[in-house]
């Protein structure tokens, strides 16, 4: 007799399933619960972490659910590097909500594959409103379009591309570059994320394709540079075809004048767009409006829920004003694709609006979450990060062996200068280097760095609902404790 049900080693049996499921969540919980007791590292190398994994070879069969879990729970729970913990203020990566570890189990458990509508429907739906969502949170029109990628890279390289499709020549489409002769050219500020470097490498125009325009002593990007360097380009027959702004810059936080860009893109021609792949959720702050006024401008706009929303990683997002633009770069219908419209409305299929055909539902965890916190929590919670930034700077500025460097949004830099030494750049430079390296793996705390006017910097961006003024408080004081003792030990061996 044949039965309906297939005997795997993949399925799991719905008790099985239940019993090793509450046990990883009451393990998930507890780690929650109690992360700011853990060290924010263990400082393990590679070679210690290695050897804790151990050197398996490929199973060659199965072993037990309970097991496996049990086993991938110990190691990541007790060997990771906590960006959730309240002292980790390194890089751009946010504590993450737990609702997003519940969003993503449910995500995974569907599993629909966000590419067409047809393999997707509620969660395509899901994407749209989230979409709408996040340019309703920034305060640009609801009706621009757009797409959730993996982060930040991702999202301005897809809006770097729908601005080249924009702005190429007529028959850039079957042509190529080849009817470019390389004159396609872009402006940026010096303090531009590293992700420009690839698009101009990956998508073939070159490094000597960027304009990288200076900045002022405000760190902003110089627009009576950036009107010139236009200028001089047209002079000379080249193409300049867009104007990256930066809002919220990866080192310091700074917001590029984004209304002068604005007119600067209209009077020029050129697509505007907008790297706030950090900055840009602080637009949703009433008091800071002045310093977000003209993104309701920008041609595009990257932005990341993975930082200041708080989504656990992996999510960014392009927006784009008007999305045809993302057609016209990124659909294509082969024949084996059976996605056409079946009613009225043209059916949404994201496939046809960025570089993925099939596509994980990432839009969940940011859905979820924006339920949950809502804008005005969101609203809070931005305003305390800052804040708390804010408060990092002034207890920098008070300490006499410490020298704030640069505070905006959420991103502070200073460094340890020991008394006696202002001024002795090399050696201060050297010096913060070395704690910084000292402070990253030691596991009280977790910066990164920043040269700012050729400083070496620590750097702390908050980006963390569980960060406290206590937390900070604590964090000055490691940082004399041990820039005292690196001193001591430099000047020792000197
Ligand atoms: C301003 C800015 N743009 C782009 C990126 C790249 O984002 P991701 O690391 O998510 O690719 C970052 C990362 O910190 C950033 O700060």
């Amino acid at each position: 007799m044949t039965t309906s049900k297939r005997e795997t080693s993949i399925e799991i049996s719905k008790e099985e399933f239940k019993k090793t499921g509450y046990q990883l969540i009451d393990s998930i919980s507890d780690f929650i619960d109690t992360i700011d007791t853990k060290p924010v590292t263990t400082g393990e190398s590679p070679k210690e972490i290695q050897t804790i994994l151990g050197i398996d070879s490929l199973p060659e069969t199965g072993a037990s659910v309970s097991e496996i879990i049990s086993k991938a729970t110990g190691l990541l729970l007790n060997h990771s590097l906590l960006n959730g913990h309240p002292k980790f203020l390194g890089y751009i990566t946010s504590s993450a909500a737990p609702i997003g570890a519940l969003a993503d189990l449910l995500a995974a458990s569907v599993n629909p594959n966000v590419g067409a509508n047809i393999l997707s429907p509620m969660a395509t739906a899901i994407e749209k409103q989230t979409i709408k969502w996040l340019a309703e949170f920034i305060g640009v029109s609801p009706a621009c379009g757009g797409i959730l990628v993996s982060g930040g890279n991702m999202a301005n390289f897809t809006a770097f591309l729908a601005a080249r499709t924009a702005k190429a020549p007529k028959n850039f489409k079957e042509d190529g570059l080849a009817n470019t002769d390389g004159d396609m050219v872009l402006y940026c500020s010096k303090t531009t994320h590293t992700w420009i470097e690839k698009a101009v490498v990956l998508f073939g125009h070159g490094t000597k394709s960027i304009r990288w325009i200076a900045t002022g002593a405000d760190n902003k990007m110089n627009n009576e540079i950036l009107v010139q360097t236009i200028k001089n380009d047209l002079q000379n027959g080249k193409k300049p075809f867009m104007i990256v702004a930066t809002a919220g810059d990866v080192s310091t936080g700074v917001v590029d004048d984004l209304a002068a860009i604005a007119a600067i893109c209209k009077n020029y021609d050129l697509w505007f767009h907008i790297d706030g792949a950090y900055g840009i959720p602080a637009a949703v702050i009433p008091e800071l409006n002045t310093m977000f006024e003209g993104i309701q401008e920008a041609d595009s706009i990257a932005l990341d829920p993975h930082k200041w929303l708080y989504a656990p990683l992996e999510v960014g997002c392009t927006l784009v004003k008007n999305p045809q633009h993302l057609i016209d770069t990124y659909s294509s219908h082969p024949v084996y694709y059976n996605f056409s419209t079946t009613d009225d409305e043209p059916s949404l299929n994201y496939y046809e609006y960025g570089f993925q055909n099939s596509r994980g539902f990432r839009a969940l965890k940011v859905w979820m979450a924006l339920q949950q916190i809502g804008r005005s929590g969101y609203i809070h919670l931005i305003r305390e990060d800052i804040a708390l930034s804010e408060f990092f700077y002034e207890e920098a500025r008070k300490h006499p062996e410490l020298e704030a460097v640069t505070q905006n949004l959420s991103i502070t830099t200073l460094r340890y200068v020991p008394s006696g030494f202002a001024g002795n750049e090399n050696y201060l430079n050297t010096l913060n280097e070395k704690l910084l390296n000292v402070l990253q793996t030691a596991g009280e705390v977790f910066l990164s760095n920043a040269v700012v006017f050729d400083k070496y910097c620590l750097r702390g961006c908050i980006v963390n609902f569980r960060t406290s003024r206590k937390d900070i408080e604590e964090i000055v004081e490691i940082i004399v404790r041990e820039g005292r003792k690196l001193h001591e030990q430099l000047q020792a061996d000197f």
